[in-house]
């Protein structure tokens, strides 16, 4: 299985100074790891910055924490008032301008993104100060801006695709695998047009016990769009025991109540085999995929994350109290600006709040007292982390690899 710095050879080839930009946050990443967590100007270390757009979105993933089965946004009165607190587009550039030169990436995501009614200014507005704007989206609202996606050299779309048309639409909503493709074939022809290797067009599948028997057949499927980059989340999941002992460690700690946990309490990792999923992930990462019948191999990248030992894979899903990453660097290099201004460390769980960009710069909250409690805890922890932190998408992507895992 391939691991996230796999994506540098691919970065290369599509545009050197992407992949220097992609280069420089794993560096900084790497080198805030080696050196002691004390108490410093941490905002120096800061390689990516997470601008979770909106509250709002048009689907319901049955997966996702904050509208599937369990989601925290389900209530429609509760994301309606919340989507009246968005940052305006001026306080954006704002931090934009605070973070040019120092932070080499931004990721924006929601809710749907698209959803931000300044989206499009605020992506040129992040490219011309020379940072990695990559966007993570449901795809389905893609098509009518192609033209000037590719017209604004946005470095990464993410789009988000789980299966074939009848799973994925039975997951994700009907219409959406759909519209998906519609999109992405507005980008390749924008990219053809304009002569353009911009956008990187990169896929993400969520791995879950309904879409992942057919993964082979899906990747087989995806061979027209052309995509750059193709990532199996194998997913963010807990349980009630796991967000038992994560409110009860926030209460003491924090003296806080939490809520965001709960909506990764889906299921969906139930009845996993692991040592198929492994099969089936090892054939999807062969170079040689999708080769069959005279046909050319993918030209996809392929990643997991986490990549795993092939007999720890039921683990991932059986287990979710073994943890298979640790010693998450994320609260000293990362953070996430909410919807709403407010500044937390991990992007899914915007319970501990360390400031708000509408009242103060993202140096201040980053440097902030607030937040060196947070960073304190979490470094005196077990394993340099929280016990809700276990299948963390974040720590999946940037803890450390537990030995055997
Ligand atoms: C929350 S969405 C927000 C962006 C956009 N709405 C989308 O769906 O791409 C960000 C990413 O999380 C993924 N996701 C949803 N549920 C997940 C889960 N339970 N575990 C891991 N990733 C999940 C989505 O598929 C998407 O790629
Ligand atoms: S499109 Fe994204 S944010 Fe919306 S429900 Fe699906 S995963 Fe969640």
């Amino acid at each position: 299985m391939k691991i996230n710095y796999s994506v540098l050879p691919m970065l290369y080839r599509v545009k050197f100074s992407l992949m220097w930009k992609m280069f420089m946050g794993f560096a900084k990443m790497a080198v805030a790891r080696a050196l002691p967590k004390e108490k410093k100007n941490h905002f120096k270390d800061l390689s990516l910055v997470y601008f979770k757009l909106t509250p709002l979105c048009n689907l319901r993933c049955k997966m996702c924490g904050q509208y599937g089965d369990k989601g925290s946004m389900l209530d429609a009165g509760y994301a309606a008032a919340e989507a009246k607190t968005i940052v305006p587009l001026e306080t954006y550039k704002k931090v934009v301008d605070e973070i040019a030169g120092t932070v080499p990436i931004v990721y924006a995501w929601g809710g749907e993104p698209f959803l931000y009614p300044d989206l499009m200014p605020l992506g040129k507005y992040v490219v011309d100060k020379g940072i990695y704007f990559a966007v993570n989206t449901n795809g389905t609202l893609l098509e009518r801006h192609a033209e000037q996606i590719v017209r604004d050299q946005w470095s990464t779309v993410f789009i988000s695709l789980d299966a074939f048309k009848e799973t994925n639409d039975e997951m994700r909503g009907k219409g959406s695998y759909d519209a998906v493709c519609r999109g992405i074939a507005a980008i390749n022809a924008e990219k053809k047009k304009q002569h353009s290797s911009l956008p990187v067009l990169g896929m993400v599948t969520v791995v879950t016990n309904r879409n992942y028997q057919k993964l082979e057949e899906f990747v087989l499927a995806t061979r027209d769009f052309n995509l750059d980059l193709h990532m199996f989340n194998l997913g963010t999941y807990t349980n009630d025991a796991i967000v038992a002992e994560q409110k009860e460690f926030m209460k003491k700690n924090f003296d806080m109540d939490i809520e965001f946990l709960e909506g990764y309490n889906t299921g969906y990792n139930e009845n996993i085999d692991g040592k198929l999923l492994y099969d089936i992930l090892q054939k999807i990462h062969d170079h040689k995929f999708g080769s069959q019948d005279g046909q050319k191999a993918l030209g996809s990248t392929r990643i997991t994350v986490p990549a795993l030992n092939p007999e720890k894979i039921n683990i991932y899903y059986s287990e979710l109290d073994t943890p298979v990453r640790n010693h998450c660097i994320v609260p000293w290099t990362h953070c996430n600006i909410n919807y709403n201004g407010d500044v937390h460390f991990c992007a899914d769980y915007a319970d501990y709040i360390i400031g708000n960009i509408k009242n103060s710069s993202l140096k201040e909250i980053y440097n902030s007292d607030k937040a060196n409690k947070f960073r304190d805890v979490i470094n005196a922890s077990p394993g340099g982390m929280f016990p809700g932190c276990l299948r963390c998408y974040q720590n999946m992507l940037f803890g450390k690899r537990i030995k055997g895992f």
